[in-house]
């Protein structure tokens, strides 16, 4: 069983300035829920109960989130407005909640790192709260599955456009069925000429715990930063890794486009 699911939180969300200013940009709603609502119930629909996030400066918005607001409960008590925090009383009564803080920048790679203190010796997932997933099951339920199978990382992956490749870690290998390859060959937001392929690693992952030494010895990637596809690749050559493509669909609400996408997709399932 896999009990533990880190969320990188401490990024800036520069693309959405001046809305993420004073807010952190997993606060952002689509409809009425903030996007790591939608991470955190992912994770808790794949059995993940405890909920470790790499926070940072201005992201107390999240702790709260994800605790009682006595004020406004006390007011909307008895109300018809009550019905509409069931969802998230449901997450914090059935999730454990704990924070570390990133103090500095320094990649996907080192917040995973930072997260080693919540996430101890056990196997975890990773949620990158920005890619918003949704599908008949959910994403990390069905890597759950991919993990009790292989015993080793797994990544969610899909097709981009080729001249997309650059905003992405991509993945090349050995196809075992349709939707599952193992990995050979991981590159960080490579050149479309230099990818490998191009098939994308989406914002969901499965780590074995080793994964931290691995990233204590893996020297700083792409912009300078502790990117966690190098350590893969670490694992990849070693045949630890598999890539998994996942049924349903991802938005990108790290982008604007995504983000309205996501909107749309969402509000036309109201209607
Ligand atoms: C991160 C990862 C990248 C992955 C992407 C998915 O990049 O480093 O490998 O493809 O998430 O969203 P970021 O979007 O943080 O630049």
């Amino acid at each position: 069983m896999i009990k533990k699911c880190l969320f990188p939180v401490a990024g800036y969300g520069t693309r959405f300035l001046p809305a993420t200013k004073a807010q952190p940009k997993e606060m952002l709603p689509v409809l009425t829920k903030p996007l790591i609502q939608y991470g955190v119930q992912e994770a808790a629909e794949a059995g993940m109960m405890d909920i470790a996030m790499v926070t940072g400066r201005n992201k107390r918005a999240i702790e709260d989130h994800f605790d009682t607001t006595y004020e406004l409960e006390d007011q909307i008590r008895g109300s018809s407005k009550e019905k509409r925090l069931e969802r998230i009383r449901g997450l914090i009564n059935k999730c454990r909640y704990s924070y570390t803080r990133q103090v500095e920048m320094r990649g996907l790679g080192d917040a995973i790192l930072t997260g080693e203190v919540l996430i101890g010796n056990n196997p975890f997932g990773v949620i990158l709260a920005d890619d918003l997933c949704t599908g008949d099951e959910g994403i990390m339920s069905q890597m759950v599955k991919v993990y009790e199978k292989y015993q080793c990382c797994i990544v969610a992956v899909e097709e981009v456009p080729h001249d997309e490749v650059s905003k992405y870690g991509i993945i090349s290998g050995d196809a075992i069925d349709k939707n599952h390859t193992r990995v050979e060959t991981m590159v960080e937001k490579p050149a479309p000429e230099q990818a490998p392929s191009n098939l994308a690693i989406i914002g969901r992952y499965i780590l074995t715990p080793d994964i931290f030494d691995i990233l204590r010895e893996t020297p700083p990637g792409a912009n300078g930063e502790l990117q966690v596809t190098d350590a893969l690749q670490t694992q990849a050559s070693a045949g630890k890794v598999i890539a998994y493509r996942f049924q349903g669909k991802r938005f990108d609400c790290g982008s604007i486009d995504g983000f309205v996408e996501a909107t749309n997709y969402f509000y036309k399932l109201l209607k």
